[in-house]
This record gives C-alpha cells, structure tokens and sequence, in this order.
C-alpha cells in the first residue's frame, strides 16, 4: 500500500511511518517543510506526484495555549489544512485518516465520553480542531476521524518526556490531579490508525489505551512505580492553580462505541502500554 502521511517530524507521524514501514507499505512521509496542509495547491500537487492509497493526516498546530494568540496559524492547519487533505483524497479516491482531540469536548459529563456526546470545544485549539473534522466529513464522505488523548511516545514533548527529564535531574515534579484523561502511546495509536484505513469504514472514532484512565499525578506516580522512584517526587497540584491561557476540559477520558463491533482489538490498558514504553 502506498502511504502518504504528513506532519513526519510529529510524534504521532514517527511512530506511524515506522509502523506502515514495516508492514512493508511504501511510504511518502512530508514534514510541515515539505509540504504545508493549508497550502491547497501544494497538497494536490503533491497528492498528484505521489497517487497515494490512503493518507494519514498527523500535522496539525498543537500549541494549545498558543492557539489563542496564533489563532490564523492554529486556524489554517487544524481545520483548512484537514479540508484540504479531504478534497485532495476525494479526488485521488484514496483512504482519509485524520486525528482530532479529547479536547472537542468540555470535560463536564464526568464519565467517559463516546461518539453519543454532543462536542463543546473551550479553546481555540479544539475548536479549530472540531471544525477540521466537520470540515473533512464535508469534503469527502470517505474521511476517517480519529479522536484521541494524552498521546506519549519517542520523538515528542509531552508530560511523559517532561517528567522523565526532571526525574533524571532528580527534581521532583508538579502534577494535576483533578484533571483525567486516558493515555495514549503513540505506537498503539499509529498500528490503529493503519488498521483504520484497511476497514475503509468512515465515522469518528476514540482510540486510546484502556483502563479507567487517570489524572495526571495518578500517571505520575504509576511512571514513578515502574522506574522504582519515590512517588514522594509527585506533588500534586490543581489545574486552577496554573492559570493558563487556554482552558481545558477537566475529564476527557474517551470510550469508543464501534472499534470492537468493526472487529478490532481492544488496545492495551495504559498501565501495560506505560510499561513497555519505559522498558525501550
Ligand atoms: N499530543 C497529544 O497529547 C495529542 C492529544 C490529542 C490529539 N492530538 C492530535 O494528534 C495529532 C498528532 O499530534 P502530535 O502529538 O504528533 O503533534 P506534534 O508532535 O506537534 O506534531 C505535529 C506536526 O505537525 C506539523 N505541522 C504543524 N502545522 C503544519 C502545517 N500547516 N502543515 C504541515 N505540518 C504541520 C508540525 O511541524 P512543526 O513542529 O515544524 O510546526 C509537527 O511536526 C494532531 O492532530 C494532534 O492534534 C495530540
């Protein structure tokens, strides 16, 4: 299978070219360098160039505070560059995939959210994030959504690296724990979005590890535990003493509705995920 998949320097883009890599697909990786999403010219050509079977869509603007102040830039990427890549797949017929966010909703239903919740993004990001996937939807009725959470993984910055690079400095470390979500490694994430293509099936999905999810001094100290250092290290903290520019919904922990009726696996919990990601 010919691959196109963009946003290659992201953290999500590495571990789905490795992946498609080595399922043996040929794989047109294009970094925001190389082919920026909100040019529509630039992508069709491209599309042209390369005549992909399915398209990943990894780049996105994912400054969440950013976003309110470089609010064209979050604007152009996160939901005119998803219209672009739908309309250049529509016109090639090839598979869509593009990822969106835990953040399209407002965090107030206290349990899990599934695909029968109505979106209520906060901030700029996810908003613009909501509109790329209407957008999409709109372009190409082929276009598979994949919304997701709390992504770790190699080759990114996120609250994992974070932490691990205070651990190593032997500071200790600030976490929310009124905030929950549930966590994604990336590498679960990238073999879903392969095996989304092949089911060709489109609607929105929510991929994340399984569990109960949890806040995020709960997956501090459970990163604490496997490393064998002092959960002491963990102090926790409110997401309202932080005080920052975006607001974020307070409980994004997602459940999807269709992924085991289409046939696929359930990923592995989190705490299994967390642990094989640490062991590497
Ligand atoms: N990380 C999370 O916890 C999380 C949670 C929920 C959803 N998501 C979604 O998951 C997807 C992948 O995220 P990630 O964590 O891998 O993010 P990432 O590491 O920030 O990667 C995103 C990549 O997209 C590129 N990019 C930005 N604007 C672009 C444009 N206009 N055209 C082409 N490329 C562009 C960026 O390039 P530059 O760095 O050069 O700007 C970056 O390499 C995104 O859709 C994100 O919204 C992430």
């Amino acid at each position: 299978m010919k691959v196109l998949i963009t946003g290659a320097n992201g953290m999500v883009a590495k571990a789905t070219i490795k992946n498609c890599k080595e399922k043996g697909d040929i794989v047109f990786a294009y970094s925001r360098q190389d082919l920026d999403i909100s040019n529509r010219e630039n992508v069709l050509k491209v599309f042209e160039q390369n005549k992909p079977d399915a398209v990943i869509n990894c780049a996105a603007y994912t400054n969440v505070d950013g976003a309110e102040t470089d609010q064209e830039i979050s604007y152009r990427a996160n939901a005119l560059g998803v219209e672009n890549l739908a309309l250049a797949s529509k016109k090639l017929d090839c598979a869509f995939v593009t990822i969106s966010t835990d953040y399209v909703f407002d965090g107030t239903k206290g349990d899990f959210y599934t695909q029968r919740d109505t979106p209520n993004p906060q901030g700029l990001y996810a908003k613009h994030k909501l509109e790329g996937e209407r957008k999409a939807q709109n372009a190409y009725a082929r276009s598979i959504i994949v919304r997701t959470g709390w992504i770790y993984g190699e080759g990114g910055t996120n609250f994992l690296s974070v932490m691990h690079k205070f651990l190593a400095e032997g500071k200790g470390i600030n976490a929310i724990s009124d905030s929950f979500g549930t966590p994604t490694y990336s590498e679960d994430l990238a073999k879903r979005l392969r095996e989304l293509v092949i089911l060709d099936l489109p609607c929105i999905y929510h991929v994340s590890n399984t569990g109960n999810g949890v806040s995020f001094s709960g997956f501090a100290k459970e990163i604490c535990k496997i490393l064998e250092v002092d959960k002491n290290t963990v102090n926790e903290v409110s997401d309202r003493d932080l005080n920052r520019p975006a607001p974020r919904p307070i409980d994004s922990r997602l459940k999807c509705l269709f992924s085991e009726k289409f046939g696929l696996e359930p990923l592995p919990n989190w705490k299994i995920a967390l642990k094989i990601f640490l062991s590497k």
